[in-house]
C-alpha cells in the first residue's frame, strides 16, 4: 500500500479543518511604508508585472507548492491550474514524490501542464528524498508538469516531528549541488515554514548552483501543527506533544527574506510564509523579495471553486497595486527601493544578528 499518498489527503483535511497557522506572526507589522498623501499617479498606471527566473509573470505571485499524489487532489491542482494560466502568476505542485513512487497518480500532477501551459510551472521534491533519487528521477518529475523550475523542499522542521518521518539530514547540500548542475531547469531551494537564515542561503549560494531560494518564513503554515493535529488522530500524543513544543518554530518571513537577501545576494528570492493579503505581497517585495508566494489561503479557496481563487488572486493584486500608490511607485522595481521604517521585533533582531539596516536598504535590495 502506498501510504505517501494517504499522508498527502490527510495533510489536506487537517489544513482545511484545524488552525495550523503559527502563533508568531510574520513580522510585517515591524515594517512600516511612508504614506505619500500626494502620490501623482493613478491606479491604473501601476504597472505589477515582473519577471522571476526569466520567465514573464502579470503579478509578482506564486502559488507555492501544495498537493497532488492521491485522486481527491487531481481537482485541486486542476483549479490552481486554471487560476494560474488565466491571470498570468506562478504555481507550484506539492511533493512528487507519490507519483515516482506510483506513476499510476501522475496524472493529479500532470494536471498542471494540461491547464496551465504557458505559466510558469515548478516541480517539487523532498529534500530527504532527492539521495535516493537519480537524475532521471528527477527530470521525470520535471516532464511530469513540463516545469520551469525544480523546488526541493527543506522541512527538518516537519520530518523529525512527524511519527514516520526521517531524522537524518546529512549530506544533502552536496546532493543538491550536484544536482543544480545536473539539470537543465533552475532549483529553487524552499523551507516549508520555517524560515532561511543568512548563514544557510550563502552556504546555498556559494556550493550550487541553484538560482532561487523560497524562504517560507515562520508566520503562516506551521507543519509542526499539521504533525501534532495527525499523530492526536492516531492517539500517539507522545509525539503530539513533541510537535505542539515546536509550534510556532522558525524564522519569522520578514526577517528570513533580508537574512537570505544578505547571504545571497544574487539568488531571486520568493518572499511567503503567512502571505495573507497585497500588502503582505508588497512589503515582501520591499524588503528585498522578487515575488511572493501563497499556499495555505489559495488551498482554502481552490477547494471552494475556480471563481473564488480567481477573486482572491485577483484581491493580492488590487491591495499591491494599492500599496504602490500609496507610496508613488508606479513599477516593482521602485517598490524594491522604496523607503520603508523598520521598527521593533525586526529592528531588534537585524541589530543582534549585525545587520546594519541602512545599508541594507541601499545595497542589497
Ligand atoms: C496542504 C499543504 C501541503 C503542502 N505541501 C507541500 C509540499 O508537498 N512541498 C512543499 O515544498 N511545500 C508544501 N507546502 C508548504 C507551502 O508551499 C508553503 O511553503 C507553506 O505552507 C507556507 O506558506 P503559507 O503560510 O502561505 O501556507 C504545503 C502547504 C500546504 C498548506
Amino acid at each position: 500500500m502506498n501510504t505517501t499518498r494517504f499522508r498527502k489527503i490527510e495533510h489536506i483535511d487537517i489544513c482545511l479543518n484545524e488552525d495550523v497557522e503559527s502563533k508568531i506572526s510574520t513580522w510585517f507589522t515591524d515594517v512600516i511604508f511612508i504614506h505619500r498623501a500626494l502620490p501623482e499617479l493613478g491606479l491604473d498606471e501601476v504597472n505589477v508585472q515582473t519577471s522571476f527566473l526569466r520567465k514573464k509573470l502579470n503579478a509578482p505571485i506564486i502559488i507555492t507548492g501544495i498537493t497532488g499524489g492521491h485522486p481527491e487532489t487531481f481537482e485541486i491542482n486542476k483549479t490552481l491550474a486554471y487560476v494560474a494560466e488565466k491571470l498570468g502568476i506562478g504555481i507550484g505542485v506539492g511533493s512528487q514524490r507519490a507519483a515516482l513512487e506510483d506513476p499510476s497518480v501522475s496524472y493529479t500532477y500532470s494536471v498542471v501542464k494540461e491547464y496551465a501551459p504557458t505559466a510558469f510551472k515548478i516541480a517539487n521534491i523532498g529534500f530527504v528524498q532527492i539521495k535516493k533519487y537519480s537524475i532521471d528521477d528527477v527530470v521525470k518529475a520535471t516532464e511530469m508538469i513540463d516545469a520551469d523550475a525544480l523546488a526541493i523542499h527543506l522541512n527538518p522542521l516537519q520530518e523529525t516531528v512527524q511519527m514516520e518521518g526521517e531524522k537524518c539530514f546529512k549530506n544533502i547540500l552536496m546532493k543538491i549541488g550536484k544536482l543544480s548542475k545536473e539539470l537543465s531547469i533552475p532549483i529553487i531551494v524552499k523551507e516549508t515554514g520555517a524560515g532561511i537564515c543568512r548563514e544557510i542561503a550563502s552556504l546555498i549560494a556559494e556550493h550550487t548552483e541553484v538560482k532561487a531560494i523560497d524562504v517560507a518564513g515562520l508566520g503562516g503554515t506551521s507543519w509542526s501543527a499539521v504533525e501534532m493535529y495527525r499523530a492526536l488522530r492516531k492517539g500517539n500524543n507522545y509525539t503530539a506533544e513533541i510537535a505542539k513544543t515546536f509550534w510556532n518554530w522558525g524564522i519569522p518571513t520578514a526577517v528570513s527574506i533580508i537574512e537570505t537577501r544578505v547571504g545571497a545576494p544574487n539568488l531571486e528570492i520568493i518572499g511567503s510564509g503567512g502571505i495573507r493579503t497585497g500588502l503582505d505581497v508588497a512589503k515582501a517585495i520591499a524588503l528585498g523579495a522578487n515575488v511572493a508566494g501563497v499556499a495555505l489561503p489559495a488551498l482554502k479557496e481552490a477547494v471552494k471553486g475556480a471563481e473564488r481563487l480567481e477573486q482572491y488572486v485577483r484581491k493580492l493584486i488590487d491591495e499591491l497595486k494599492i500599496a504602490m500608490l500609496l507610496t508613488g511607485n508606479k513599477t516593482l522595481k521602485q517598490l524594491r527601493k522604496t523607503d520603508i521604517v523598520i521598527t521593533g521585533k525586526v529592528r531588534e533582531w537585524l541589530e543582534l544578528r549585525g545587520i546594519n539596516i541602512r545599508e541594507y536598504l541601499e545595497k542589497f535590495r
